[in-house]
């Protein structure tokens, strides 16, 4: 300290240098706390420039302004769904949590443990992200982890499946599971086998369980198809879903040749508001048992001409699963480099007043009506009918197509059981929900559900 001299007194004291100090130093940590707020703010600025320096190719950044979608992670979140507690993104698939909303493709999608054994093929032949939402009341959730854990690990397409397939569990209040895991890490720190000790394969925890000896059968639960359509929907972070039944398989290279159709030509999308909606079904074909899957046009031809395949559901509803131009379809020959293009258009009216169509669409058309169960029958018509009043065009699409796992149903077999729901589902349908359609969306006679 430096000892100044004012005539008699020779030191100062040093208490008003230390204040000085103080004030200093006090100061000082304002600024620091300014830098810090204005430090927080730059962290946001540069997780936007994050966002802008995204390695998308120039088809994904075309369509991204195009469709103006936001990219957004996938993250875990419980919520309730109307009476039903969901488990959203439980398990996420790796590569999809981080996907652009015009990178790919969601294939949203839905069932229960049972259903697990057409997950694989799906996607295989998909390549892109799977929303997934699995009905899991009770102790059914038990086997539903189990069934998670084994097609994550056990499997030839486990790493496709770790990589694409976000799993969503959902179960109504009414039926809660005793435990329910915290989090995605307690969900893949569950114990799995996949080989018996003599190298043979365990096979699928799902196929070992009797349906019978589910909870949701023992509680003579309904399941709530569009309960679950609506979660994978709602949960995929794409721009474009293609909302499908997991039985039914894509040909091969669908995502990409979609996107570049529509890269390539941007009027394939309505994008005026005044245009009325569209959507972009793919035509639905069956194939007997021991038939090989078709992976495009030419094979599904081939099957065809050997009367090995056919339009789904030819034999129990043929109107339902028809596009428009059928004929004209099968009759066009595919060459190898046939692009994707939109093939014929139609509404869904007269002819096509039962379709029931599977379609490529940006999230903007009506949700499933949710009081409407798997086992009344009548789950994609509700949907159709408003579509139908709101005046949607489908455009259906040129070569690609789905076909539904192997195996022909000849005969519609509905239990006497089902049968009882679908009566009371048709008066309901009937007396319920036409009339309140009409009141939201308008009439036309043309439109039925
Ligand atoms: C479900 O799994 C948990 C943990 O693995 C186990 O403690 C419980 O006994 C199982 N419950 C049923 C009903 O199987
Ligand atoms: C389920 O239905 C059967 C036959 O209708 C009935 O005997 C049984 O008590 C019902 N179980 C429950 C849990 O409601
Ligand atoms: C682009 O798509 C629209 C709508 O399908 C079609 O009318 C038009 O001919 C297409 N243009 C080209 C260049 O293919």
């Amino acid at each position: 300290m430096a000892a100044v001299s004012f005539g008699h007194r020779k030191y100062i004291r040093p208490w008003p240098i230390l204040i000085l100090l103080s004030v200093a130093l006090l100061l000082v940590l304002r600024n620091l706390q300014n830098l810090q707020i204005r430090l927080g703010l730059s962290v946001y600025d540069y997780l936007d420039c994050f966002e802008l320096q995204r390695q998308d190719s120039p088809r994904t950044r075309d369509l991204q302004r195009l469709v103006k979608c936001r990219n957004r992670p996938l993250r875990f979140q419980r919520l309730q769904h109307g009476e039903f507690w969901l488990l959203q993104n439980l398990v996420i698939g790796r590569k999809s949590s981080q996907v652009g909303c015009t990178e790919s493709i969601t294939y949203t999608t839905n069932g229960d443990y049972t259903f697990f054994d057409n997950l694989e093929t799906v996607v295989e032949r998909w390549g892109g992200p799977v929303s997934f939402a699995i009905h899991a009341p009770g102790y059914d959730l038990n086997a539903t982890l189990d069934a998670i854990q084994y097609v994550r690990n056990c499997l030839p397409g486990s790493e496709a499946i770790s990589d694409w397939v976000s799993f969503h569990v959902y179960f109504s209040n009414q039926h809660m599971p005793e435990n329910v895991p915290y989090d995605e890490d307690e969900v893949l720190a569950r114990p799995y086998v996949c080989t018996m000790a003599d190298g043979f394969l365990i096979p699928p925890p799902y196929t070992l369980i009797d349906r019978s000896d589910s909870y949701k059968v023992k509680a003579n639960l309904t399941y709530p198809i569009n309960v679950g359509r609506n979660i994978a929907r709602q949960a995929a972070n794409t721009h474009f879903i293609f909302a499908c039944d997991i039985e039914l398989y894509p040909s091969l290279g669908f995502v990409d040749q979609f996107l570049d159709m529509v890269s390539q030509n941007h009027s394939v999308l309505a994008l005026d508001p005044s245009q009325p909606r569209r959507v972009y079904p793919l035509a639905v074909f069956e194939i007997e048992a021991r038939a090989q899957i078709p992976k495009n046009k030419a094979e599904l031809m081939d099957l065809y001409r050997k009367k090995q395949a056919q339009i789904f559901h030819l034999k129990l509803c043929s109107t339902c699963h028809e596009i428009p131009g059928q004929q004209d379809w099968l009759n066009r020959t595919p060459s190898i480099k046939d692009h994707l293009q939109l093939f014929s258009m139609g509404r869904r009216e007269y002819k096509f007043k039962f379709w029931e169509p599977f379609y490529v669409s940006d999230k903007t058309e009506p949700l499933f009506d949710e009081r409407v169960s798997w086992e009344g029958q009548s789950d994609k018509r509700t949907q159709n009918y408003d579509m139908c009043l709101l005046g949607y065009e489908y455009y259906a699409l040129h070569p690609a197509f789905l076909v539904h796992s192997p195996g022909i149903k000849k005969l519609a077999k509905t239990s006497s059981n089902r049968l009882k729901y679908v009566e009371e589902m048709n008066k309901f349908i009937k007396f319920k929900i036409e009339p309140e359609y009409r009141v939201l969306y308008g009439r036309n006679a043309a439109c039925t559900t």
